[in-house]
């Protein structure tokens, strides 16, 4: 029994400790997503559907699982980012066609893949153009890397950002590869990309574009004798165990659009958006130092396999091979503004110094 003030006071605290609880409990969850949502079909939650090329154990393999499962956590289940590696599910040269049809709704192909689209992304294919990763994020953050992801806009897709999987090195069946006539007449599998294609022209490579899943088999049968690629995309594949020649050469960036259908984006509520958005920026900043990581310990990976035989181009070798390439820019300049190219990190230093 209590007296009606001491109620009344006991009812408040009550009603204060309810309040409290419930600020709690919707501060622990997302307060937009405060349901469990792991019950509902795939028609009343959000599913997307993203494919990619490349292994799991990789900077793009790893962020895809990150991204999915940080954003699976933070809406409560409600959007589940179903992630399909190694090109299980569309390969290259098939994932973009998917997306364009809404059979999945993310992918993150290569810049040089998305050249058959918007041929301008070839400038990042220039060989010998990026000096480090910070080259390329200056580039992709001004004006250039505005245009080039406005341009992707104009085809139907909605670019997140860009993830980085740092720089290719050569390997190959003959070698080693030191200098510039060291590749002449060998056979190598490139990327679907002119400015490639040019680059290999002029090391009298030829050249034969295959799926990235496909390169193992392509090396164990001999249908090709060399290729390039990260240290991390060699060692997931383990296509340094097929290969006797490594140059470190650093010659050509690797980095991915992530891209979504611009449709199938447009139809998410700003909610939605927000969360991916929020998540993605997270996460790519997360990715940007693993791809670092990663290239370093399987660089150190294939140099303590005692399986490969490892050459790192001095500055004079260097030199040579930017001699030989020089037709690539050429050809570059003939098709597409100079601004592509007077912009590079590179060159707008050496003209301010002028
Ligand atoms: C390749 O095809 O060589 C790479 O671009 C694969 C990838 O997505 O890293």
């Amino acid at each position: 029994m209590c007296l009606q003030n001491g109620c009344t006071h006991h009812r408040k605290i009550g009603y204060l400790l309810l309040i409290t609880l419930l600020v709690l409990v919707s501060g622990c969850s997302n307060s937009a997503y405060p349901i469990d949502h792991e019950q509902l079909s795939e028609d009343e939650r959000i599913v997307i559907r993203f494919s990619h090329v490349v292994g799991e154990q990789t900077p793009k393999g790893l962020a895809a699982r990150k991204f999915a499962k940080l954003v699976k956590e933070r809406s409560n289940g409600f959007i589940e980012v179903q992630v399909f590696p190694n090109g299980n599910l569309y390969k290259d040269g098939e994932e973009l066609d998917a997306l364009n049809r809404g059979d999945i709704q993310m992918v993150a192909p290569s810049t040089s893949k998305l050249t058959p689209i918007v041929p301008e992304w070839q400038v990042m294919d220039l060989p010998f153009a990026f000096r480090n990763s910070s080259d390329v994020q200056d580039y992709l953050q001004g004006e250039i890397g505005q245009k080039l992801l406005a341009k992707l806009n104009k085809e139907g897709l909605y670019p997140l950002g860009i993830w980085d999987n740092g720089f290719k090195q050569m390997t190959s069946q003959y070698g080693p590869l030191i200098k510039p006539k060291d590749f002449a007449g060998q056979r190598f599998r490139v990327m679907p990309s002119t400015v490639i294609e040019d680059q290999f022209k002029a090391l009298q490579v030829d050249t034969q574009i295959h799926s990235f899943d496909e390169v193992y088999q392509l090396l164990n049968n001999g249908i090709i004798d060399g290729q390039e690629n990260t240290f991390s995309n060699i060692v997931s594949k383990d296509l340094h165990s097929l290969q006797n020649y490594l140059t470190i050469s650093d010659h050509g960036y690797l980095g991915y659009v992530v891209l979504m259908n611009l449709e199938f984006w447009e139809s998410l509520s700003l909610d939605v958006q927000k969360l991916l958005t929020d998540t993605f920026r997270e996460v790519t900043e997360w990715e940007v130092e693993l791809a670092q990581e990663l290239n370093e310990k399987n660089q150190q990976d294939i140099e303590q396999c005692g399986c490969i035989e490892i050459h790192r181009l001095t500055e004079e070798e260097k030199q040579l091979w930017e001699d030989a390439l020089q037709p690539v820019y050429r050809n570059f300049e003939d098709r597409f503004r100079a601004e592509y190219i007077e912009q590079l990190p590179k060159n707008k230093e050496a003209q301010a110094s002028h």
